[in-house]
């Protein structure tokens, strides 16, 4: 049974205010959770409540929301049983009121949420992941690193946010790690020869002045071959053009890269010849969060080629994630707890996702901490994909090297897919 709540206002990896979050139970028990918070947000997700203070960090303190932990929720979820996630979700759904968690805030109510799940697993003394997914938690998932940023993740030549490799010829997490690893290294190698910079964004990427999008691509493929692997088998690449950073009124603006002004169908015909020419297994959120007939259109044209994921278009959403079902605007979906604010929410929309035989892949922000929540949950809800940043940086590694460890203790219970397997082609 929940006795105490506290927050605190810490600092994720952008150095911005952000909520961890202490649950303590009856028993003494107690664990915390630091929320993640993202750049490039979908206009529909869930609010995080900021202090808008212009006198502190800029308006972005979190002193609010730490207020309604320790105060409004504290006094709503006493007494209540950890365990049950569901009713604490729902206690804090209800206690909010607002429609987009707004009045109490996504940040304040993921913190608990996460804590909650975390205090009700150290009790049992049972590890996170097989508190929430249970025995039959045992798949690892498939890791996705984001090795070169561009868009609003850095100031790069890039239009496309996120250059992913994906080590699809590994048969473990260990082995992905160490794929992904030494080929990120040929990146660097390969940028520094070049005298281009070798300083990473915000998720780990490099964010080099390149020509533009396809010589991101080239590199990639370079690099892989540098480090001894084989473009498309061994190593594939994802990418996140994250298009509602460059969606325009009339189109989009490819201004980064200087390719200019497209329109849907331009644009869609690009992402065919990137996808014929590259080893691209899956393209996130090609076309703007409004854009629903560019995800229509590229998952009829492209979906039986590559994974078409929905971030910003379906922001963990289940109402949002039901509509492109029906309107078969997607094969995937991102999940990021904070996009709809509990853990309870989340598991429906990936419970959603599955009866309808998508894929999901479980995700961090660009803001981070060092919290490894979403490794343990990506294993518990037996998810098959995640991305967490390039193998650099504390607050990616932390997840990553979580995935390690949970891999490890596993044993030979440890199940490890390529879930692109239907994607491959020779290359
Ligand atoms: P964000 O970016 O965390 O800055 O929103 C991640 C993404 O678009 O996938
Ligand atoms: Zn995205």
């Amino acid at each position: 049974k929940i006795r105490a709540l506290e927050a605190l206002e810490i600092l994720d990896s952008r150095g911005r205010p952000t909520l961890e979050v202490r649950v303590t139970l009856e028993g003494g028990v107690s664990a915390t959770a630091g929320v993640p918070s993202g750049a490039s947000t979908g206009v529909n997700e869930a609010v995080e409540r900021r202090d808008n203070d212009p006198a502190r960090y800029g308006g972005k303190g979190v002193l609010m929301a730490a207020g309604a932990v320790r105060g409004e929720i504290a006094g709503a979820l006493r007494g209540w049983d950890a365990a049950d996630q569901q009713g604490v979700d729902r206690t804090l759904v209800e206690l909010d009121g607002s429609p987009n968690k707004s009045r109490l805030g996504a940040n304040a109510l993921l913190g608990v949420s996460m804590a909650a799940a975390r205090a009700a697993a150290r009790a049992t003394g049972r590890p996170l992941y097989a508190h929430l997914g249970g025995e039959a938690a045992t798949l690892l998932p498939m890791p996705c690193l984001n090795v070169l940023n561009g868009g609003q993740h850095a100031d790069s030549s890039l239009d496309v946010q996120e250059f992913m490799l994906v080590p699809v010829g590994a048969s473990s997490v260990a082995k992905a790690m160490r794929v992904a690893a030494e080929t990120y290294a040929a990146i660097r190698e390969n940028l520094h020869e070049r005298g281009l910079a070798t300083a990473v964004g915000d998720e780990g990427g490099f964010a080099p002045n390149l020509p533009d999008n396809e010589a991101a691509l080239a590199l990639i493929v370079e690099a892989t071959e540098r480090a001894g692997y084989r473009p498309g088998a061994d190593v594939a690449i994802a990418l996140d053009p994250a298009a509602s950073s460059f969606a325009a009124t009339d189109g989009y603006n490819l201004a980064r890269s200087r390719t200019g002004m497209l329109n849907r169908a331009q644009l869609l015909e690009l992402y065919g010849r990137w996808v014929e020419r590259w080893p691209i297994v899956s393209i996130e959120d090609g076309f703007g969060e409004e854009d629903w007939t560019g995800f229509v259109a590229q998952t009829a044209a492209q979906g039986e080629r590559i994974q078409v994921v929905g971030d910003d278009l379906l922001v963990t959403n289940p109402r949002f994630i039901a509509k492109a079902i029906d309107e078969r605007a997607c094969t995937a979906a991102l999940i990021k707890l904070n996009q709809i604010g509990t853990v309870s929410e989340t598991v429906e929309a990936i419970t959603l996702c599955r009866k309808a035989g998508w894929a999901t892949m479980v995700s961090h922000r660009s803001g981070e901490t060092t919290d490894t929540f979403i490794a343990d949950f990506a294993v518990a809800m037996g998810s098959g994909q995640i991305k967490a940043g390039a193998p650099c940086r504390g607050e990616r590694l932390a997840k990553y090297n979580r995935l390690l460890a949970i891999e490890a203790e596993l044993g030979a219970r440890a199940r490890f897919e390529n879930p692109f397997a239907r994607y491959g082609r020779s290359w």
